[in-house]
């Protein structure tokens, strides 16, 4: 017995491996950093918590409806006009167990055997690896830190084939922080408005964790009628990850879609979480700025930190919680009899040597750069970089 060729082919994602490698290091009395992790450092706000309580003394515990309950479906259409100026009816919004989720049924809804899908790189570990699960082949468009991280138009323009099925990319970006300005997103939808047949996912759960920016939805630009499907979800701007609560705006076919496939393999999300999904999204953003900012200071302190260290080339990201510095300087150097020869080595280097635990670029498809997340404690954040900068110094 042996499981499928689809699932043999998917890659297990490096980020949960490096965090399980800190995990297990910490177990044998290590002192571990963990800079690997995805997930906001802060406890869910307490209003949120408040409306999950009285969600369940109220007893929601019956089976929701599959696309997810009215009042939320209202409350997410009415968010994506007044914070977002999208056009999504209550019937083309879809709620699932996270915005991976979101994307993988989107993805699984319309992509056929050999069906090509762009990504830009560098891009969320789980985007390819959701393509070749469901049979599609995934196309990369590079960059690099000196273009902070955005594609060349032209390489897009020569990347689709009459494949292409689809464009998929988060904005801001997981892992480099980039933000697509308006202008950028405008010229991509304008080359992609020339291949109707085209469908762009739009991964914006990092929505809120911006510096300066004023998000822009890359279907409030008036082009690409009816082919954007708007993902967001509650897990990055609200402290919620483990509620598992994310979501699409979508043509209302593929809408119908989703909720059939949905229909047969989870029978909607979370009762309990959806209810509290709607004070979240119908409420205050106070607390959520609060955050924002706590992680805008902490960007400026690892930037900074990282900027000291020789050999080191970071970006200064506009959004999200994520650093994704060019480390490529460190190939071929040694330490005690190891080399290190890519990024990962440099991680696996770095999780022995400074007990810090980061993410190889390799995995998000640019192997000269590695993540880090500030998603840690300002005095943790201070004392990783201390470890690596000693650590990386005895490189030779
Ligand atoms: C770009 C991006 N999209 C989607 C997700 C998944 O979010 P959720 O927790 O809602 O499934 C993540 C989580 O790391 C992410 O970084």
């Amino acid at each position: 017995m042996e499981v499928s060729k689809r699932l043999q082919a998917v890659t297990e994602s490096q980020t949960l491996v490096m965090t399980k490698m800190a995990r297990e290091l910490a177990a044998t009395g290590v002192s571990v950093i963990n800079l690997s992790i995805g997930e906001p450092d802060f406890g869910t706000p307490q209003f949120i918590n408040d409306a999950a309580k009285q969600a369940i003394d109220d007893g929601w515990s019956h089976y929701p409806p599959v696309p997810g309950y009215p009042e939320l479906r209202k409350a997410i259409s009415e968010k994506f006009k007044t914070q977002n100026n999208l056009d999504y009816a209550p019937e083309q919004i879809i709620v699932s167990g996270g915005a991976k989720h979101s994307i993988t049924n989107v993805i699984f809804s319309v992509i056929n055997e050999g069906d090509e899908v762009i990504i830009p790189a560098p891009f969320w570990v789980s985007y390819p690896e959701m393509v070749k699960l469901a049979g599609g082949v995934p196309v990369f468009l590079n960059s690099s830190i000196d273009t902070d991280y955005c594609f060349d138009i032209d390489d897009l323009k020569t990347a689709i084939t009459p494949n292409t099925k689809m464009m998929l990319f988060s904005s801001p970006c997981n892992p480099s922080g980039t933000v697509y300005s308006e202008p950028f997103l405008r010229q991509i939808a304008e080359v992609l408005d020339k291949h109707e047949d085209i469908l762009v996912i739009s991964d914006e759960i990092y929505e809120h964790i911006q510096y300066g920016d004023k998000h822009t939805s890359i279907g409030s630009l008036g082009l690409l009628k009816d082919r954007v499907v708007t993902v967001n979800g509650l897990s990055k701007g609200f402290a919620m990850t483990g509620w598992r609560i994310g979501y699409i705006g979508a043509p209302l076919w593929l809408a119908k879609a989703v909720d059939k496939l949905q229909g047969q393999f989870t029978s909607g999300t979370n009762s309990i979480a959806q209810r509290a999904a709607i004070t979240a999204i119908s409420g205050s953003l106070d607390e959520t700025y609060k955050m924002r900012d706590v992680f805008h200071k902490r960007r400026q302190l690892v930037y900074d930190g990282l900027s000291e260290i020789e050999g080191i080339k970071p970006n200064l990201p506009r959004g999200a919680f994520y650093v994704f510095p060019d480390i490529s300087s460190f190939f071929g150097k040694s330490y005690n009899g190891k080399t290190i020869n890519n990024s990962t080595d440099l991680c696996l280097y770095l999780l022995e040597d400074a007990h810090v635990s980061l993410v190889g670029g390799d995995s998000f498809g640019n192997p000269e750069c590695v993540r880090i997340s500030y998603a840690a404690s300002e005095a943790d954040l201070k004392k990783a970089l201390e470890n690596i900068k000693t650590s990386l110094n005895k490189l030779q």
